[in-house]
């Protein structure tokens, strides 16, 4: 059984993703975590809509859903140390949050100010399948402050994008 989940894994990452923060704050407080797994779902909605997953065990999934909004940092290629803060990667003696500048825009969650571009989002709905859960949100702003290269994730490994031609 476990043969096929080890190469579902593997197979995985061939792939190149973006990388990404996913923040929220409200009543169930201030939390972020590193994500790839990201994707649009419909432009053509009132509110634009895209999804994330999360594991089920992270406290961003539990606070994602009592606050019920979430922001999408999209990381730039010289940020791939924020992307191991938040996936807990380095020592946390200090707040992940602490260090790196924050503002808010629409719902109030943290959008990180030199992220490529972020997605200010209401969480429009939430599905479980098995161990994650797919948190869809409406996006009400977005800000899009730098014209940088997207940080990505390939073989378990950070780059960046490079045009063909
Ligand atoms: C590049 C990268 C991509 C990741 N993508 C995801 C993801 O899509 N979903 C997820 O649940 N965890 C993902 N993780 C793992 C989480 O960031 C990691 O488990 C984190 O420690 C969870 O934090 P928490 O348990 O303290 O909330 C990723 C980690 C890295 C480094």
């Amino acid at each position: 059984m476990d043969e096929i989940r080890d190469q579902f894994i593997k197979a995985m990452s061939a792939a190149g993703t973006t990388v990404y923060v996913v923040t929220t704050d409200g009543t169930a407080g201030q939390h972020g975590v590193t994500v790839s797994a990201m994707s649009s779902v419909s432009a053509d909605m009132d509110d634009p809509t895209l999804l994330v997953c999360i594991h089920h065990l992270s406290s961003a999934a539990d606070a994602i859903m009592e606050n019920k909004a979430f922001a999408v940092n999209m990381l730039r290629s010289d940020q791939s140390h924020i992307s191991d803060v938040f996936a807990g990667r380095l020592s946390e003696a200090e707040s992940k949050f602490s260090h790196l500048n924050w503002h808010k825009l629409k719902t109030g969650v943290p959008i990180l100010s030199d992220a490529l571009v972020s997605f200010d989002c209401n969480l429009y709905q939430v599905e479980r399948v098995g161990t994650h859960y797919i948190f869809i949100g409406g996006v009400v702003s977005i800000h899009h402050p730098s014209e940088g290269d997207a940080l990505v994730y390939s073989k378990r490994s950070y780059g960046r994008f490079q045009g063909i031609a």
